[in-house]
Parts: structure tokens; sequence; C-alpha cells
């Protein structure tokens, strides 16, 4: 079974920084690479920030805290990718960008490693084909953010062998989480739920049943969860939302997971929510 001495990971945005977090404090080297130099250098400082805040609380030593910063290297080139073990993908969420990188990073590294993807939705079947080892390649879908949230989806493809599988599965929890697994199917498990109620949160307000405030306060306090649906669509991404719910329509094919058309229109104006500092809500 891989022992996975190096891991690389591939987008530095919200959920790459933390995966590649993960990795590092659970002991592996990891490439952490990304084609934005900017992404690179907010991913450093956030990675830096979060194991602080670990530290500081007393849930990880100073020393492996330290340690940890220093096992993550930043590149934009993918040969540095050649001696991992495993490479997790958190890019853009489009079937046709995956697939591409999954093309070239299969010529790249070694004939042993696992391919993974954290989609949030898309085939692993369909993204496998990009590659000429599907037995090799797996959904494992972080749930935002990463270094908190306990739960890693386990999607396997068509073709996943038991011996990828069992190794993905080993590697989330050495990263302390907990697996559960989904057939591969659009949205997976907590997608295919959680995205109709944050698309009925959308309808809400743009029909008017109540402010942004009123749903959000309706849905924490009401039902107990730690954020409500509208600062929870932001939290994600709202252009992350928007891509979930168009593969969940198409894939599913009912006309419940259509996207809300004020949803389409906030994306349409670039208010993708917190990481643009500005969503249903403005963080400025
Ligand atoms: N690194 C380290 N610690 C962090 C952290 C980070 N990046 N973010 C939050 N924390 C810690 C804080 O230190 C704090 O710890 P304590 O309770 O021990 O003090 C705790 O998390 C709560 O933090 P805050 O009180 O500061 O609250 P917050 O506004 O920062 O939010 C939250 C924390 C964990 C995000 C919480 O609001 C939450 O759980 N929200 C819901 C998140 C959720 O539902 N995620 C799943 C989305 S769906 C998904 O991910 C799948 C998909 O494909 C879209
Ligand atoms: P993000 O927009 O924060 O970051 C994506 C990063 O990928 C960006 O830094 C971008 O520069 C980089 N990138 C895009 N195309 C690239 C390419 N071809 N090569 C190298 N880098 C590239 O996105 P995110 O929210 O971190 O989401 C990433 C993936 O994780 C998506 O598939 C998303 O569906 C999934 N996901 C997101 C969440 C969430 O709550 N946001 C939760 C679970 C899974």
């Amino acid at each position: 079974m891989a022992d996975f001495k190096v891991v690389g990971v591939i987008g530095a945005g919200q959920m790459g920084s933390g995966i590649a977090q993960l990795a590092a404090v659970s002991g592996s080297d990891v490439f952490l690479l990304d084609k934005d130099a900017g992404a690179l250098h907010t991913a450093k400082a956030s990675i830096s920030n979060s194991i602080q805040r670990f530290v500081s609380k007393g849930q990880l030593s100073k020393e492996v805290g330290i340690k940890a910063v220093a096992r993550v290297n930043y590149t934009s080139n993918l040969e540095d990718l050649r001696s991992a073990d495993i490479v997790i993908e958190a890019i853009v969420e489009s079937e046709d960008v995956k697939k591409k990188l999954f093309a070239e990073l299969d010529k790249i590294v070694k004939a042993s490693a696992i391919l993974a993807s954290n989609t949030s939705s898309i085939s692993i079947t369909r993204l496998a084909t990009a590659t000429k080892r599907p037995q090799q390649v797996i959904g494992m879908h972080f749930m935002n953010p990463p270094p908190v949230m306990k739960l890693v989806e386990i999607i396997r493809g068509a073709d996943t062998s038991d011996e990828t599988f069992n190794a993905t599965k080993t590697l989330a929890e050495r990263f302390g989480k907990t697996v559960v697994c989904s057939r591969d199917y659009s949205g997976f498990i907590v997608n295919r739920i959680l995205m109709p109620m944050i698309n009925e949160a959308f309808h809400a307000l743009y029909t008017g049943v109540a402010t942004k405030e009123d749903i959000d306060a309706g849905m924490k306090l009401g039902t107990n969860q730690p954020m409500g649906p509208l600062e929870l669509a932001d939290f994600i991404g709202l252009d992350v939302c928007l891509s979930i719910l168009k593969v969940l329509h198409a894939g599913l094919g009912d006309s419940k997971y259509a996207p809300c058309p004020l949803l389409v229109q906030y994306v349409d104006a670039g208010r993708v929510g917190r990481k643009q500092g500005i969503g249903v809500y403005s963080y400025h």
C-alpha cells in the first residue's frame, strides 16, 4: 500500500490550500501547484494562519506546525509533481478543464500514482477516461474549510480498483477525516442534498419571500446550522454553486435542479462571494 511520502495538490484556492495543509500536517512532503502566482502567495499566508490557529488552541504542537509549513513547496510547473504518490486536483469545477489536466498529469506522474479529484459534482468515471489509468482515478471530496470539516466523500469511478479505494480511504483517515462512500452520480451525497437547499434560498430571495438576513437567520437559528444558506453560498463561492447545479441539472435531468435566475445573475455580474469581496453580502 502506498505510504504517500509525496502529495501533489493542484489548485491553490480555498480547497487546494486546505488540502495541502492537511497533507503537510500528516507528514507528507507537498507540492502545491497553481497557474496563478497570486493564488500561491495567498495560499502560503492562509496555510500559515490556519496552522497558527491550531497551534494557539493547543490542538497542534508548535514543532509539528513549523515542520508542516516547511513541507509545502509552491510551484506552477507540472513537472514538479513527477515524484508524487497521489495528486489531488482542486481546480475550477469544469469537466473539460479537469479532463485536460488529467490527460497531461497522466503523462507526467509515475505509473503507480493515484489521481484524485476534489470535484463537487462531476463524474469520476468520465474524468478517468482522460487517462490511461482509470483504475487509479478516484473522487476525494473534502468539505470547506478542509482543515476544520470532518468529512471526506470518496467516489469510485466505474473502473476504480479496490487498491486505489483502500489507499485513498487510509489517506483520508490519516488526515483525521471520517469517510463516506458515494456512487458516481452527479453531486454525490452532500451536494445532491445541499445545493437544492441553497438554490431554494435564492428562489425565496428572488420571489421576495423575505430579506436575505431573515432567510439566513431563519435557517441558521430555525434548523441549527452554523451558517444560513445564502451566507454558506457566499462562503462556497456562487460560481462553484452554479457549476454544481448545472451538473446536477444535466446529470439527473430534473427541473428541480435548474439554477435560480438570481444566482445566475450574481455570477454574471462577477459577484461570486466571499473570495471576491462581494456576493449576496458585501465583505468590504
Ligand atoms: N483553519 C483553522 N481553523 C479554522 C479555520 C481554518 N481555515 N476556519 C475556522 N476555523 C476554526 C476556528 O478557529 C474556530 O475554532 P474553535 O471553535 O475551536 O474556536 C472554529 O473553526 C469556528 O470558527 P469561527 O468561530 O471563527 O467561525 P468562522 O466564521 O470562521 O467559521 C466555520 C467557521 C467552520 C466555517 C463554520 O461557520 C461552519 O462550519 N460553516 C459551515 C461550513 C460548511 O457547511 N461547509 C461545507 C460546505 S459544502 C462543501 O464544502 C462541499 C462542496 O463541494 C461545495
Ligand atoms: P477556487 O476558485 O478558490 O480555486 C481554484 C484555483 O484553481 C484557483 O487558484 C485557480 O487559479 C486554479 N486553477 C484553475 N485552473 C487551473 C489549472 N488548469 N491549472 C492550475 N490551477 C488552476 O476554487 P475552490 O473553491 O477551491 O474549488 C476548487 C475545486 O474544489 C472545485 O472543483 C470545487 O467544485 C471543489 N470544491 C469546492 C468547495 C467549496 O466550498 N468552494 C468544496 C468542496 C469542493
